[in-house]
């Protein structure tokens, strides 16, 4: 990194240090934070733990002209191998905390999906559980309109909390224009960061959703790679087809860059082997596309988000 590039980053360090409330830290591995324990540094990673906080990292962000990566579970997010310029943000303190109203849940952003189905399922609440198996935070499965065969977020969601320039706005589920793996807040990363989302849900007896749970984590034991490291479906499946099935009858099973391998369990899920790069698993879903776009006509989508620079790879 060029000596200004370096000074630039010590300067927005201590600048965000002073006035954070949560950790700030300079240079810091981004692997250990993603499933696939892959990636290379954060030039900032700046955790946000009240609204003020969120506040200070968005003016920080414009004043400088500077990236802003939102990273929830870092389940289903590439990091390229290079690491990631500007800031990398993730939600802790009041964002990682869920309250109950009546038959209404509302979780902060950063709180995960799974420890929110458990908190619902405990507290007698139904409809979240539609998301079980879906790796990421709140944030993230608003943000994506995350959903299963079971159910999406937006069949549950009724209000999302976020903030805008300077401004807390809670909206309506219906302005994100919620569709499939899609919301409005897509068309302009990083403007704004959800800060906490409510959903509404139907009390019924605990001992009932915790059995469906339980046959929705064995149909995902029996069908998903589950022992190894991935981030979850690397595809959008394509209207009315799984990404899954079409990569499978397109013989592509196994297929491998470097230390990625598509799985042999679920044509889906791409594995690190130990090995891998995050260019190996960038490179391989690139490879599939072109094959199924080749064999089949179809596009495939990425579900998985890419987050810095791959310009260069590929
Ligand atoms: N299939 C194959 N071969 C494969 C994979 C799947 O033939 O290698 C077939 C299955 O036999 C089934 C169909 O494709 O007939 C659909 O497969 P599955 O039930 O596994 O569902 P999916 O559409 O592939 C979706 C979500 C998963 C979620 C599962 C279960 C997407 C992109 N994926 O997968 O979500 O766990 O349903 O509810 O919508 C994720 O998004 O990261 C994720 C894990």
């Amino acid at each position: 990194m060029p000596a200004d590039a370096t000074s630039r980053t010590e300067q927005l360090g201590a600048h965000l240090k002073e006035r954070l409330q949560g950790q700030v830290k300079i240079r810091e591995p981004l692997a250990p934070l993603t499933s696939l324990n892959l990636g290379g540094p954060a030039e900032l990673l700046v955790e946000a733990t009240e609204v003020g906080d969120v506040r200070i990292v968005l003016d920080t962000v414009r004043r400088h002209n500077l990236p802003l990566h939102i990273l929830g579970d870092g389940t289903n997010v590439l990091v390229p191998d290079e690491g990631v310029t500007g800031i990398v943000l993730r939600l802790a303190g009041v964002f990682d905390q869920i309250e109950f109203r009546e038959n209404k849940c509302i979780a902060g952003a950063g709180v995960s999906v799974s420890r929110a189905i458990a908190e619902t399922a405990k507290a007698g609440l139904a409809g979240l559980e539609v998301l079980y198996g879906v790796p990421g935070s709140i944030g993230g499965a608003v943000y994506m309109n995350a959903g299963t065969r079971y159910g999406w977020t937006s069949g549950i969601l009724a209000e999302v909390e976020m903030i805008e320039e300077d401004e807390v706005r809670v909206l309506p589920a219906d302005d994100l224009r919620l569709s499939y793996r899609y919301s409005r807040l897509q068309d302009q990363p990083g403007i704004h960061i959800i800060t906490r989302a409510t959903f509404v849900l139907k009390p019924e007896p605990p001992e009932d959703i915790k059995a469906r749970i339980a046959a929705m984590s064995q149909y995902r034991r029996e069908t998903q790679p589950l022992g190894n490291r991935s981030c979850g479906c690397m595809f959008k499946n394509p209207e009315g087809d799984s990404a899954g099935r079409l990569i499978d009858v397109s013989g592509l099973k196994g297929m491998s860059v470097g230390g990625a391998s598509v799985s042999d369990q679920h044509a889906n899920f791409f594995i690190n082997r130990g090995d891998a790069k995050a260019s190996d698993f960038y490179k391989l879903a690139r490879l599939v596309q072109r094959k199924i776009r080749e064999q089949t006509g179809v596009e495939l989508e990425m579900e998985v988000q890419l987050i810095g620079d791959w310009s260069d790879d590929g």
